[in-house]
C-alpha cells in the first residue's frame, strides 16, 4: 500500500518515516504541496492520503481522490473543520484523525504567548542585544491573582486551566459539555461571564459553524477593557477585522495568536522574501501589543512522535478493517 503525504515538511518526514517502520508493506511519498483539487493527481497510485490542517478536503477534492483510487484519509491533526464529512461518508472513505497528541504542548504554547506578551520578553530580547537596557515600554502585570477565562475546556483547555490555576490565577471556563476533571481548578460559567470577568481569555474550542467568529465586535465589547485575547485553536474563531478595531480603540489590550483565519496562504512556508498581499495580517503586524506565531502550538518532539504513531495506527485499522476509535464522525 502506498500513501501520499501532503503538506509535508522535512520534520514531518522524519517522524512519519520512524513510525512507518512499524507497519511493513507501507510506502510513503511526500509532497510539500497542499492538497487541493489541482494537486489531487499527485495521489495517483496511492490508496491513502495523509493531510494536515490547511489541506482542503471539500466534496470536489474527496470525489477526485476517490476517483483516483484513494480509500483512506489520514489527518495528522485533531481539528477536522477542513473536511466535508457528508461527502466522505457518501463516498465510503475511511477518515481518521489524531484526537489528542499532546494537549499539554498546545496549552504550554498558550502560556508562552501570555508570558511573552505580558512581560514583553520578545522586545526585551532585541533591546538588550542592542545595548538598550531601558525598561520603558516593558511594564507587565503580575499574573498571580488575575482571572483567566478558558473557552472550550476539552483536552487542551483543561491543561491550560490547570496551568493557570498553578500560577495562582482564578480560572473560569465556558464549555457546553460537562468538564468534571476541573473540579477545584476552575469555575464553570457562561461565555458572556468569561468575557466580562477575565483579564486573559484563551480560546480552546473547535471551529464549527456555531463557533465561527465567536469573537466579534459584540463579544469584544463585552470583554473587560484592556484584556488580553489568546487564540491557539483555529483562526476562524476570531473576526480579525473586529479585533483590529478593538485594538485600535484600546478595548482589547493585547492579542496573541498561533492561528489566523487566512493562514493557509502564509503559515508553514518561508515568505521572508515575498511581498505579503494580506493587508489585514500586515495591519496586525504593526501593533506592538500583538504577538503572532505560525501555528506551532503542537510542535514538540513528543507531539510529533505521537502524531506519527497514531496516524499509522489509524492506517493499520483501515488495512485490517478493524474498528477505529479515531474515525471521524460520519454525519
Ligand atoms: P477537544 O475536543 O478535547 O475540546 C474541545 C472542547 O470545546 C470540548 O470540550 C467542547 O465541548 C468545547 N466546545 C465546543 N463548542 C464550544 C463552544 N461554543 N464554547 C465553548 N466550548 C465549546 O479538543 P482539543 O484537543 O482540546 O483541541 C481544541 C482545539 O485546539 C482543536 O479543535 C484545534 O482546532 C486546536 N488545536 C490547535 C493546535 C495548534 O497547534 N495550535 C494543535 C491541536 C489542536
Amino acid at each position: 500500500m502506498k500513501i501520499a503525504v501532503y503538506s509535508a515538511q522535512p520534520y514531518d518526514r522524519r517522524f512519519l518515516d520512524e513510525a512507518r517502520a512499524t507497519l511493513p508493506g507501507v510506502e510513503a511519498v511526500y509532497f510539500s504541496d497542499r492538497l487541493e483539487l489541482d494537486t489531487v493527481p499527485l495521489a495517483q497510485g496511492c490508496t491513502a492520503v495523509c493531510v494536515f490542517v490547511n489541506d482542503i478536503l471539500d466534496a470536489p477534492v474527496l470525489e477526485a481522490l476517490h476517483a483516483a483510487g484513494v480509500r483512506a484519509v489520514l489527518l495528522r491533526c485533531a481539528g477536522f473543520n477542513n473536511v466535508d464529512l457528508h461527502a466522505g461518508a457518501r463516498l465510503g472513505l475511511f477518515m481518521a484523525r489524531v484526537p489528542a497528541y499532546a494537549p499539554e504542548a498546545v496549552a504550554e504554547h498558550a502560556l508562552a504567548l501570555v508570558m511573552t506578551l505580558n512581560r514583553r520578553t520578545h522586545r526585551a530580547y532585541v533591546r538588550v542585544r542592542e545595548g538598550n537596557f531601558a525598561l520603558d515600554g516593558l511594564l507587565g502585570m503580575t499574573l498571580h491573582g488575575k482571572t483567566v477565562g478558558i473557552v472550550g475546556a476539552g483536552q487542551i483547555g483543561a491543561c491550560a486551566a490547570r496551568i493557570f490555576h498553578g500560577l495562582g490565577c482564578k480560572v473560569l471556563v465556558s464549555d457546553p459539555a460537562p468538564t468534571p476533571q476541573l473540579n477545584g481548578v476552575a469555575e464553570r460559567t457562561s461565555l458572556d461571564a468569561v468575557l466580562a470577568q477575565s483579564d486573559i481569555v484563551s480560546l480552546h474550542c473547535p471551529l464549527m459553524d456555531a463557533t465561527r467568529h465567536m469573537i466579534n465586535s459584540d463579544s469584544l465589547a463585552g470583554m473587560k477593557r484592556g484584556a488580553m485575547l489568546v487564540n491557539t485553536s483555529r483562526g476562524g474563531l476570531i473576526d480579525t477585522a473586529a479585533v483590529i478595531d478593538a485594538l485600535k480603540s484600546g478595548q482589547l489590550g493585547a492579542l496573541a495568536i498561533d492561528v489566523y483565519e487566512q493562514e493557509s496562504t502564509l503559515f508553514f512556508q518561508d515568505h521572508s522574501s515575498d511581498i505579503i498581499a494580506d493587508d489585514v495580517f500586515q495591519r496586525l503586524m504593526t501593533f506592538p501589543n500583538v504577538l503572532v506565531t505560525g501555528h506551532q502550538g503542537f510542535f514538540t518532539i513528543e507531539a510529533m512522535r505521537e502524531i506519527a504513531a497514531v496516524t499509522f495506527a489509524n492506517l493499520a485499522c483501515h488495512m485490517q478493517d478493524s474498528p477505529c476509535a479515531n474515525a471521524l464522525p460520519h454525519t
